[in-house]
């Protein structure tokens, strides 16, 4: 059985199959056509941190699949009380036919994971959001931007970064990163990376110039500087990526076309400036629309994938 924890489990072909999938489905939902692909199916969704688009895309994703999703808050259940994830796994994997979980520490949806009967899908943990990568490169094959693509990422060294760098590294596309002083990624998802890059062509750059980073790439992407649970260093954080907002004099540098991601949500003036992100190179919400299709994609190839 196969579970989506992170991108470093799947080959590009699988990748792109799930892609491809998440494609026909996305056709076959705007044609109006929802097929039972699994039908009667429960999805049971663990979330111990906030979501908007996550929430939304995987219950309303079950629902047109002909299934349903359970919004399981951990304010609301006995895990929020202190009851193991090993046992929580055991219970609800015994009743429902897929979990997805937003959680703090990646070890404790691996922890799940060793203990659950069903397939678990990572709604975000620390270390990596999987499922919102997927989408950000549908909607990057659906803009016809995958060939000679070079992507940017400037910020945070986070769950989106790694994600980023596992992705680029799997797919062999080019990707820079430039965070802050003291902001790097994880070396050891770094490593992992930048071995696997040297398998599949991939070229990937790290640096703490975003200027250098941004020089002719097609696409540049960017995150909030203080993700969940970082609330309490905010003040610290603010003044630490002063220089990193990507505005029009940064995506000036990038090729004219550059097109412009973001995971959402977005902190206007900090990450990312009003212009960039309303303006007419900006996907976010073709990427944020993209949640709802990728995820039914996941789930579809997680159901079939099950032996
Ligand atoms: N991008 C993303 O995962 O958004 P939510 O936190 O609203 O789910
Ligand atoms: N890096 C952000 C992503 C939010 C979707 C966080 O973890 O809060």
């Amino acid at each position: 059985m196969r579970h989506f924890l992170t991108l470093r489990d799947f080959t590009k072909d699988e990748i792109l199959d799930i892609l491809n999938l998440a494609i026909t489905i996305k056709k076959e939902t705007k044609a109006g056509v929802l097929k039972d692909y699994m039908p009667k199916k429960t999805l049971g969704m663990i979330f111990e941190k906030s979501s908007t688009r996550t929430r939304v895309s995987f219950e309303t994703g079950i629902y047109q699949l002909g299934g349903i999703g359970l919004f399981l808050s951990s304010n609301d259940i006995q895990l929020g009380r202190g009851e193991p994830m090993k046992d929580t796994a055991r219970v609800i994997s015994r009743m429902v036919d897929m979990v997805m979980i937003r959680t703090f520490s990646q070890s404790k949806i691996e922890e799940f994971a060793k203990y659950s009967d069903v397939p678990v899908i990572n709604g975000l943990t620390d270390e990596y959001h999987p499922v919102q990568l997927m989408a950000d490169y549908m909607t990057l094959m659906e803009h016809n931007m995958c060939d000679n693509l070079k992507v940017t990422y400037i910020g945070d060294g986070n769950n989106m970064t790694h994600s980023w760098l596992i992705l680029a590294a799997k797919l062999g596309f080019e990707l820079r990163v430039a965070t802050p002083k003291g902001y790097e990624v994880n070396s050891e998802i770094l490593d992992y990376a930048l071995s696997e890059a040297k398998k599949s062509g991939a070229k990937i750059i790290i640096t703490n110039d975003p200027k250098e980073a941004m020089k002719d790439v097609t696409v540049a992407t960017t995150d909030t500087w203080v993700s969940m649970g970082q609330e309490d260093e905010k003040e610290k954080r603010l003044k630490d990526f002063n220089g990193f907002i990507v505005d029009d004099a940064l995506m000036s540098l990038a090729d004219k076309n550059c097109k412009f991601l973001h995971c959402l949500p977005a902190y206007r003036g900090y990450e990312v400036s009003e212009d960039v992100l309303e303006g007419k190179n900006s996907l976010v919400f073709d990427e944020a629309e993209n949640r709802l299709h990728a995820q039914k994609g996941i789930m579809v190839w997680l159901d079939r994938n099950r032996s």
